[in-house]
């Protein structure tokens, strides 16, 4: 691994991804790139670190803009990261107007096809032995989908990215049809996106375990940010601790790790009842 390192952090001018950056400039070793889709939001937050004596680099990423990805890959150059937080995310709250078509393709394409598209045009600048990190949530668990058959497809160990892209695809048609919950996908595009990126996560594990490259997800907690208009359990900075732990010192990949640190099975029972008591 080069002696200059590197971190980037995705959607990280506020809530979580904001935290994530601030604990990484205290505890990680090298530069760390503070991005989000709008530059001054963006730059607006690195000067908020750096009144508190830190010191973010900043790069404009909107993950679903190819010629916005492209600029931040010809900027690496023959840079290596050692660190990726992928972390940009969207929830359309319960009482959204907008709709429910809308709301599946534009949950979809943040949460799982741009990240997926911006991870793999990243993977190149990837050093051997890197670590990469999805900001997943409950919602991720298996359990989430209500269908058995779309549940063994979805965490079948040989399922391809392609495979896994035509699944998710396959999902937006039946929202299209109003078939979703008959199609046995439920009624949260939210969840089919976090399910989605779990099994992405471990797919990319899978492929690069012999490069060293360690690949997990992470369920934050219910953090008190915009997205959830402010309610929630934990502050960004204390959901941003678990986050730090498997960012900085994984003990290996392929993990789907809880907020309390606990490690969890993704095809085992909903972590919501036996760990958090919430009644399912
Ligand atoms: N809050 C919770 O309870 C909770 C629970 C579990 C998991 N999570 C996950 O945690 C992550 C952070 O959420 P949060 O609570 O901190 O929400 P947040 O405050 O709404 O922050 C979301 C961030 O993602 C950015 N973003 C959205 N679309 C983007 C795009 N196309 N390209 C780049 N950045 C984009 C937003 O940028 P703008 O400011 O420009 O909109 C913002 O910086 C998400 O992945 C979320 O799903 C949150």
């Amino acid at each position: 691994m080069s002696e200059y390192k590197i971190a980037i952090v995705t959607g990280a001018n506020k809530g979580l991804g904001f935290a994530i950056v601030k604990g990484l400039c205290q505890n990680f070793k090298g530069s760390v790139y503070l991005t989000s889709r709008n530059e001054d939001r963006g730059k607006n937050a690195c000067q908020e670190l750096q009144k508190l004596g830190y010191t973010p680099q900043y790069y404009q990423l909107d993950v679903t803009d190819e010629k916005s990805v492209f600029n931040l890959c010809s900027f690496l150059k023959s840079r290596k990261i050692d660190l990726l937080i992928n972390n940009a995310g969207v929830l359309f709250l319960k009482d959204s107007k907008e709709s429910k078509i809308n709301q599946a393709e534009q949950t979809l394409l943040i949460n799982f096809f741009a990240l997926v598209n911006f991870t793999e045009a990243i993977l190149p600048f990837m050093n051997d032995h890197s670590t990469i990190l999805n900001i997943s949530s409950s919602s991720g668990h298996l359990s989430r989908i209500p269908s058995e058959k779309l549940r063994k497809e979805i965490s079948n160990p040989n399922l391809s990215l392609t495979d896994l892209k035509s699944l998710m695809k396959k999902y937006i048609d039946s929202v299209k049809f109003n078939r979703e919950i008959l199609d046995g996908w439920g009624d949260s595009p939210y969840v089919v996106s976090k399910v989605g990126l779990n099994a992405y996560t471990f797919i990319l594990n899978r492929r690069f375990k012999e490069r060293g490259i360690l690949v997990n997800c992470v369920h934050p907690g219910y953090v008190m940010s915009d997205m959830t208009r402010g309610a929630g359990t934990v502050s960004p900075e204390q959901a941003a601790e678990v986050v730090m732990k498997l960012a900085l010192t994984p003990e290996t990949g392929g993990l789907y790790v809880w907020h309390n640190g606990d490690t969890v099975p993704w095809d085992g029972p909903d972590p919501r009842g036996y760990i958090d008591g919430k009644p399912l």
